[in-house]
């Protein structure tokens, strides 16, 4: 009696599981669909946009890339190379930092990280899936700016994420861009082919 009502609540258990998969399954669906029908509608899933975590060391873009004039690809120098954009090792800032303001707190922290042959850990804040294809180089090279795709990361004392990175966001401009180059672009082709951004 006691072993057959054991097996009936698992019977049961596994009914209510079984259900809660379905459910699961057709949001995934649902949502899925809606994504592809109108990718401006559904800008809301995953929507990362203000995401301005803080960071191991008060590094500012203002500071660097603005007041003192250093350019992006000092430091972003995969940018123009390849897909990804690079942070920059402890040695780079180094390159400054050994004179600049050596005594600041913030920049012992640096010559700490170098000393002990440790990564700064830096928090990721722009990142799109995995099974995401993106290029950094075929948008810097064709003339792209940073600040289209990242804001006005010059004015940041603390990077912060401006745009939602979504499948709309990415496929929209693709469409702009090849239809309606803006000024200063010629012979644009971004593809909208699921193969051009899906492994
Ligand atoms: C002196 C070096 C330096 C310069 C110059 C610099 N950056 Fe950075 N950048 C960094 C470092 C270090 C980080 C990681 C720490 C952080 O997020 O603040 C970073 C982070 C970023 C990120 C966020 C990365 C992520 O995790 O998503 C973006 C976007 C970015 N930089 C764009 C730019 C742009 C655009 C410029 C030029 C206007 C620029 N950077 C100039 C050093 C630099
Ligand atoms: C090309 C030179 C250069 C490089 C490379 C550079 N910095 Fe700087 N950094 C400066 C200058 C200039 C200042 C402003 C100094 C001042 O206010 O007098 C500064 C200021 C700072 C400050 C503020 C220090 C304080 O207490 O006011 C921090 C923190 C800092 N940098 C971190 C970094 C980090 C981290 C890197 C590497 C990712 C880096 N810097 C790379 C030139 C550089
Ligand atoms: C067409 C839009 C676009 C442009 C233009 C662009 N980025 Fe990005 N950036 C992204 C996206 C999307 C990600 C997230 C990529 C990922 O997760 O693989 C990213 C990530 C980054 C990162 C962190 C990851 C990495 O690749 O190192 C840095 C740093 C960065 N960008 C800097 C730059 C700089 C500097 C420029 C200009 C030289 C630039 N980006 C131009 C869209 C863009
Ligand atoms: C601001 C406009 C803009 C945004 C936003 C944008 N792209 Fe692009 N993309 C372009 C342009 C322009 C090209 C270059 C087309 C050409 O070479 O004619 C391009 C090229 C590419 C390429 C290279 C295609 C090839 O044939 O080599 C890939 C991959 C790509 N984009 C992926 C993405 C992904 C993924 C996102 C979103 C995370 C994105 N793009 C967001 C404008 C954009
Ligand atoms: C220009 C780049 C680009 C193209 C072209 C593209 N995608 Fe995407 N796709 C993305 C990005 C970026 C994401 C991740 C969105 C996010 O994280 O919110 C994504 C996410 C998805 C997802 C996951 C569900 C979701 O909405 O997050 C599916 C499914 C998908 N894409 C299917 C397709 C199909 C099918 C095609 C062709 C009709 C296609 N994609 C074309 C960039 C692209």
């Amino acid at each position: 009696m006691l072993r057959s009502r054991g097996l009936q609540n698992r019977k049961q258990e596994l009914a209510v599981n079984l259900q809660a998969g379905i459910v699961i399954s057709l949001v995934i669906t649902v949502v899925g669909g809606v994504a592809l029908a109108v990718p401006k509608q559904y800008v809301w899933i995953g929507d990362q946009t203000g995401y301005s975590p803080v960071q191991p060391i008060e590094f500012s873009h203002k500071v660097h890339a603005k007041d003192n004039s250093i350019q992006c690809e000092y430091c972003h120098s995969g940018a123009r190379n390849g897909p990804v954009a690079g942070i920059p090792s402890a040695q780079v800032c180094m390159n400054c930092h050994s004179e600049v303001k050596k005594d600041s707190p913030e920049v012992r922290k640096i010559a700490a990280a170098v000393q002990n042959n440790r990564p700064i850990e830096w928090v990721r804040v722009h990142d799109v899936p995995d099974f995401v294809r993106f290029d950094h180089s075929a948008h810097v090279n064709k003339g792209v700016a940073c600040q289209t795709c990242h804001g006005p990361v010059e004015t940041m004392a603390r990077i912060e994420q401006t745009q939602h990175l979504s499948m709309g966001w990415c496929v929209g401009c693709h469409r702009e861009y090849t239809r309606r180059p803006p000024k200063g672009f010629t012979n644009v082709n971004a593809s909208v082919e699921c193969s051009t951004c899906h492994f």
